[in-house]
């Protein structure tokens, strides 16, 4: 199969470009023949030398993706500059707020995971729907679709990531308008590189690199797939925690021991 996003006029643009998954789909993208990528972040220093390594088809932008008016500013911008947003992967993310955490891990886990998203989708669905063609991808992760036993804050905003692309995905599919959502496991990156041998993600089970992560979203982009599992095991997780959610609470009650046990040798 050819590979999507991939003809010398496509453009994409990548948010959380600058690092990990974010970067390493950038590159996988342009390796694959996409006519320029975007690469945006709200660290602009690090969106810049991304894009240096990255070649000349890679353009580095400022962004934060919590600011709608810089969302809207720069789609906006792109299109002027480069023609339509083929492909836009909404990317960005944050890992805050242990526990329950606190209000402040709140607000800037639902305006990274949730209101920066709809700032995308606002910005672009009129667009893509004018066209009849354009593609929107969220990164959510395992923990969307499951749990987080770490951090509440990042658990519930990435359901909330979850259930807006599937809405993306009802409401906008027949407008010619793709919806993905991707959902990885442990990767091994930046956010991932304080997690000890005992951390929920490393129990759930093995860390891919983000350049596995960039090959599973492309492979689910050229079968057209809503879902990215490069953990496909999450898909029976999933499963499990769908056909019986009081046995899968009490699995996840085990685990949140172990770790605690873990954490804690002595008792
Ligand atoms: N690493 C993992 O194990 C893992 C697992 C599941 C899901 N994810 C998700 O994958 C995505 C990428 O994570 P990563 O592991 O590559 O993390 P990372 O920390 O390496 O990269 C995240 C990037 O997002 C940028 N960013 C954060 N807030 C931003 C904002 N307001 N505006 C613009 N850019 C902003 C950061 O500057 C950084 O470059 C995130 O959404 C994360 O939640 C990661």
């Amino acid at each position: 199969m050819a590979q999507p996003f991939s003809t010398p006029d496509t453009t994409i643009v990548v948010t959380g470009g600058a690092r990990g998954i974010g970067r390493a789909m950038a590159d996988r993208f342009l390796r694959g023949g996409a006519a320029r990528v975007v690469v945006a972040d709200r660290d602009a220093d690090q969106a810049q030398s991304a894009a240096d390594e990255l070649g000349e088809r890679a353009h580095p932008m400022a962004l934060d993706v919590t600011d709608e008016a810089a969302v809207a500013a720069a789609v906006a911008r792109v299109e002027e500059e480069h023609g339509p947003i083929d492909l836009w992967c909404s990317n960005a993310g944050v890992g805050a707020g242990a526990d329950l955490g606190d209000d402040d891990s709140w607000d800037v886990s639902w305006r990274v995971h949730v209101l920066a998203h709809v700032y995308a989708a606002r910005a672009l669905a009129p667009r893509m729907a004018e066209r009849g063609r354009g593609h929107i991808l969220l990164t959510s992760s395992a923990a969307g679709l499951l749990s987080n036993l770490s951090s509440a804050p990042y658990s519930v905003t990435k359901h909330g990531t979850v259930a807006l692309a599937e809405w993306l995905a009802i409401r906008h599919g027949d407008e010619g308008i793709g919806v993905s959502c991707l959902c990885p496991q442990g990767v091994n990156t930046a956010m991932t590189a304080g997690d000890g041998k005992a951390s929920g993600t490393r129990l759930g089970g093995a860390y891919l690199e983000p350049e596995d992560v960039a090959d599973s979203v492309v492979e689910a982009l050229g079968e057209g797939r809503f879902l990215v599992l490069p953990h496909p095991e999450v898909a029976t997780y999933e499963l499990r925690r769908a056909e019986d959610r009081d046995r899968w609470i009490g699995g996840m009650r085990r685990a949140w021991s172990k770790i605690r046990s873990a954490a804690s040798p002595q008792g």
